[in-house]
C-alpha cells in the first residue's frame, strides 16, 4: 500500500480503534471459539465485540487453515478491513526442529544459525505465521535459569553475531535493502529488552540489578546487533532495569532503544507484562500502567488491556500521549505494510505448502548437519570415541530411546529421533543392547529404590565393549519458569552411572540438557563425555554421526559449565580482583577463592574437543592503516579432517576502570585436512578495544593482550600497544 493510502487509512481510525490496534490477544479470545486460556493479565469482561474486531495482532494461532479462517472472519468484521498480524514463538524451528539456541551457539556457525532461521521461516510462514518472537538475545550467566536454553550463551560478541544472523534468516536478506519481507520469510522480534538473563539467583522474572557499564558492555550488544540487522520488533522484558520494570522504562525504551540505537520498529510488551507492573509496585492501577507505557513508547500490549481500557481518556487529557498513540499505530501499520498484508492478508498460509515443506528431506538434512555441529565433546580419554564398527554397544539411561529430545519451545515439533534409533541407522549390523531406558520419571528420581534394576542393567551390559550412559534433565524442566537450585543429575541416574563405571568397560556419558548441568563427578568417572543438549528432530542421527566419527565434533561451549552450583555465576569474561589467584601462590589464604572448590569452571566458554589434535603457532599482531591484523597459524597434527573454531580474545591491561580478563573479539571455523596448516587472520580496530567509560565507548591508550586459541583457556598471547 502506498504511504498516501496508509495515511488515509490511519486518519479514518477512531481513538478506540487505534487503541485496539495496539492490543494483542490470543486468537481464541478474538473468535470466542475455544476456551479463554490466558496465563495472566486483566481480561475480565471489558472487551466489546467491536474492540475484538478492531484488534491489530494476535499470537499463537497456528496452521494455514486456522489462520485463513480467523483472518477471513476478522476482515469481514473489521470496519476498515485492516488485516490481523499473526505472531508466534518459533524459537528453534517450526515443524523441523533445530538444536536449542544454546546448542546452536556452540556451533559458532552464524551461517547455520541463519539457515535454520530461514528454514523455520519457510515452514511457519506456510502455516500462517507472519512474525516470530525470536531471536532471544539475552546474555546468560546463570544455568539455574531455565531460559538459558533460549540464549546463545554468555558472550556478547557471539550472541550479537548469532542474533543478527537469525534476523537475516527470518526476514530475508532482501529486507535490509528493500524494506519488504519477501514471501517465505517472517518478521523477527528481538527479546527480551533488556537484560532478562540477569535475573537474580536465576529465578525467573526476578529482579535484575546491573551497573550501567555491565549493562552496556555485556547485555546490550546482542540486541544492538539485531537492530543493525534490521529487526522489525523488540519485546520488553519482565524484569526491572535500574529498578523500573522494562515495560514502563522510558530511559530504556525511548532513550537507549530508540534514540541511541535508532530502533524505529514496533515495541511489544511481554505476555501481560504491562498489567504486571501493578504487582511489581510501580503502577497503582491499570490507568497508570497505560500512561507509563505510552510515555515509555510501548506500541503493542500483549495479553492485557490497560492501554485499550484507559487510552481514550489519557489521549483526551494529554496531547503527548495522543502523539504517542498515533506514532505507535503508524508503526504497526507500517509493519503490516512491510509484510504486504494489505495486498495479501494470508501471505504464505497454504495447506499444500505446509505438506510440501514441513519435515521435508532438505530441512531434515539441514537439521541433522546443524545438530552435528552443536554437539560438544568434553572428554575423550584414551580415544574411546569414535566408536569402532563391530563392537558390542550398550546404551543405558532415560535418554537411550527417548523421543523427548526437542527441547522446550519446540513449536509444532513432535519428537525427535532417539539415540538408539540413530545408532541403529548408522550401524544396522551392530549389536546394540539397551537397559534402563524408561523415560525420566519415578525410576530415575531420588526416592524410588532402583538397586535391582541397576544390577540387572549391569548384568545385561557387562560384556559390551563400550557403554553409553544417556542421561540428563527433562526437556520440560528447561525454558520459561523452569529455574532450578540443584543442577545435578537425579540421584538414580547418578547411581546408575556409578555402577556402570564399576564394570570396567569404557563408559561414554551423553548429557541431554537445556543448560550446563553439574556433571563433575560423572565426568571424572567416565572415559568420555558428550554434551548433547536438546538437538531437535534429528537428535539421534546427529549424535550417531558424531559418536561413530562420520562427523568430527566441532562444537565449543557457548556457556561455561560450573564445577558446582555454589560457584555460579561463573563465566569466562569476568573482571579481575585485586587479589587474583596466581599459580605460584596456591597456598596463600587471603586471595579471591573458595576454600572448597577451584575458581575455574569445569569446562570454560569456547572449550570443546574433536577427534583431531590441533596446535596453534606464531601469533602475530601487525599494524595496518586503520588498526591491526592478527595472524595465527593453526595445524592439524594428527587425526582426521576437522573443523577448528579459532577464537580471538583481547584484554586491556590497565584502564580507568577494571576490564574483563578476556573478551571475545573474533572467531572463525577453519577446515583442516589431515596434516594441514593454515594461517588465520582477523582485522582489529580501535572499536574492538573500547569500553563504556561512563559516558561513551572509548579505547584508552596503553597496553593490551591479544590472545588466540581453540578455547578461552588455551590461548597464545601477544601484545599490542595503543598510542
Ligand atoms: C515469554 C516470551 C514469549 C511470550 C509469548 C512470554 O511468556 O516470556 O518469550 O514470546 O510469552 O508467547
Amino acid at each position: 500500500m502506498k504511504q498516501k493510502e496508509l495515511d488515509i487509512l490511519f486518519d479514518s481510525l477512531t481513538d478506540r480503534e487505534k487503541l485496539a490496534e495496539m492490543t494483542q490477544l490470543i486468537s481464541s479470545l478474538l473468535t470466542g471459539r475455544e476456551d479463554k486460556v490466558t496465563t495472566g493479565g486483566s481480561l475480565e469482561g471489558s472487551l466489546s465485540r467491536a474492540d475484538l474486531d478492531s484488534a491489530g495482532t494476535t499470537l499463537n494461532c497456528l496452521g494455514a487453515a486456522e489462520v485463513r479462517r480467523v483472518q477471513e472472519e476478522h476482515l469481514a468484521a473489521n470496519p476498515h478491513k485492516i488485516p490481523l498480524l499473526f505472531m508466534a514463538d518459533v524459537i528453534h524451528g517450526y515443524r523441523t526442529i533445530f538444536p536449542i539456541p544454546l546448542a546452536m551457539g556452540c556451533s559458532f556457525d552464524c551461517e547455520a544459525a541463519r539457515e535454520s532461521a530461514e528454514i523455520a521461516a519457510r515452514e511457519c510462514s506456510a502455516s500462517g505465521v507472519q512474525l516470530t518472537f525470536s531471536p532471544m538475545a539475552d546474555l546468560v550467566r546463570d544455568p539455574r535459569w531455565g531460559r538459558v536454553m533460549e540464549s546463545t550463551g554468555e558472550d556478547p560478541f557471539l550472541n550479537g553475531k548469532m542474533a543478527a544472523a537469525m534476523v537475516r534468516g527470518y526476514q530475508g536478506e532482501e529486507y535490509e535493502k528493500t524494506g519488504v519481507i519477501e514471501p517465505g520469510h517472517v518478521a523477527a522480534c528481538i527479546k527480551h529488552f533488556a537484560a532478562y538473563g540477569a535475573s537474580e539467583a536465576g529465578r525467573d522474572y526476578n529482579t535484575v540489578d546491573l551497573s550501567e557499564g555491565v549493562l552496556r558492555e555485556y547485555y546490550l550488544p546482542a540486541y544492538q546487533a539485531a537492530i543493525r540487522a534490521g529487526v522489525c520488533m523488540a519485546m520488553t522484558s519482565f524484569n526491572t532495569v535500574d529498578r523500573v520494570p522494562a515495560t514502563v522504562n522510558r530511559p530504556l525504551l525511548r532513550g537507549i532503544l530508540r534514540e541511541e540505537n535508532g530502533f524505529d520498529g514496533v515495541v511489544i510488551t511481554d505476555y501481560s507484562a504491562l498489567y504486571e507492573t501493578i504487582a511489581h509496585g510501580v503502577c497503582a492501577d491499570k490507568r497508570e500502567a497505560a500512561k507509563r507505557a505510552l510515555e515509555a513508547g510501548v506500541d503493542i500490549e500483549m495479553m492485557s488491556t490497560c492501554i485499550l481500557e484507559h487510552g481514550e481518556e489519557l489521549m483526551r487529557e494529554n496531547p503527548e500521549l495522543r502523539k504517542a498513540v498515533d506514532e505507535s499505530v503508524r508503526r504497526i501499520l507500517a509493519l503490516k505494510n512491510a509484510l504486504g498484508l494489505f495486498e495479501n492478508p494470508y501471505r504464505d498460509a497454504d495447506e499444500a505448502r505446509e505438506k510440501e515443506l514441513h519435515l521435508c528431506t532438505e530441512h531434515r538434512a539441514a537439521a541433522r548437519r546443524i545438530a552435528g555441529e552443536s554437539i560438544v565433546l568434553l572428554k575423550n580419554e584414551g580415544n574411546v570415541l569414535p566408536l569402532r564398527p563391530g563392537k558390542k554397544i550398550g546404551v543405558a539411561g532415560p535418554f537411550a530411546n527417548s523421543h523427548a529430545v526437542l527441547g522446550s519451545w519446540a513449536c509444532t515439533g513432535d519428537g525427535g529421533v532417539s539415540l538408539v534409533e540413530g545408532l541403529r541407522e548408522r550401524y544396522p549390523e551392530a549389536e546394540i543392547r539397551t537397559a534402563m531406558e524408561e523415560e525420566l520419571g519415578s525410576l530415575f528420581d531420588g526416592v524410588t529404590d532402583v538397586a535391582d534394576q541397576i544390577e540387572e542393567a549391569c548384568e545385561r551390559l557387562a560384556d559390551c565393549d563400550v557403554i553409553l550412559a544417556a542421561v540428563g534433565e527433562n526437556q520440560n524442566d528447561t525454558g520459561e519458569c523452569s529455574s532450578k537450585t540443584d543442577l545435578r543429575l537425579t540421584r538414580n541416574q547418578r547411581r546408575m552411572v556409578d555402577r556402570l563405571c564399576g564394570l570396567g568397560k569404557p563408559v561414554v556419558l551423553i548429557v541431554f540438557s537445556g543448560r550446563p548441568l553439574e556433571i563433575r563427578d560423572q565426568a571424572e568417572q567416565c572415559q568420555a563425555v558428550v554434551q548433547a543438549w536438546f538437538l531437535g528432530t534429528e537428535s539421534g542421527t546427529a549424535l550417531a554421526d558424531v559418536l561413530t566419527g562420520e562427523v568430527n565434533p566441532s562444537g565449543r561451549l557457548s556457556m561455561s559449565f560450573p564445577q558446582t552450583v555454589g560457584q555460579i555465576p561463573v563465566y569466562y569474561n569476568h573482571a579481575n580482583t585485586g587479589r587474583p589467584r596466581q599459580t605460584n601462590r596456591q597456598e596463600e589464604r587471603f586471595i579471591t577463592r573458595f576454600v572448597d572448590c577451584p575458581n575455574e569452571p569445569l569446562y570454560p566458554f569456547g572449550y570443546g574437543l574433536s577427534y583431531t589434535q590441533v596446535s596453534y603457532h606464531d601469533l602475530r599482531v601487525e599494524c595496518e592503516k586503520d588498526g591491526w591484523r592478527v595472524r595465527v597459524r593453526v595445524r592439524s597434527d594428527s587425526g582426521p579432517a576437522c573443523v577448528e573454531t579459532v577464537q580471538l580474545y583481547v584484554r586491556d591491561c590497565a584502564a580507568s576502570c577494571v576490564r574483563p580478563v578476556q573478551e571475545l573479539r573474533g572467531f572463525c571455523r577453519v577446515k583442516l585436512e589431515p596434516g594441514e596448516e593454515r594461517e588465520v587472520s582477523f582485522a582489529m580496530t580501535k572499536e574492538d578495544l573500547a569500553f563504556w567509560n561512563g559516558s561513551a565507548f572509548t579505547a584508552e591508550p596503553g597496553d593490551f593482550l591479544v590472545m588466540a586459541g581453540g578455547s578461552s583457556d588455551r590461548v597464545l598471547t601477544a601484545s599490542l600497544t595503543l598510542s
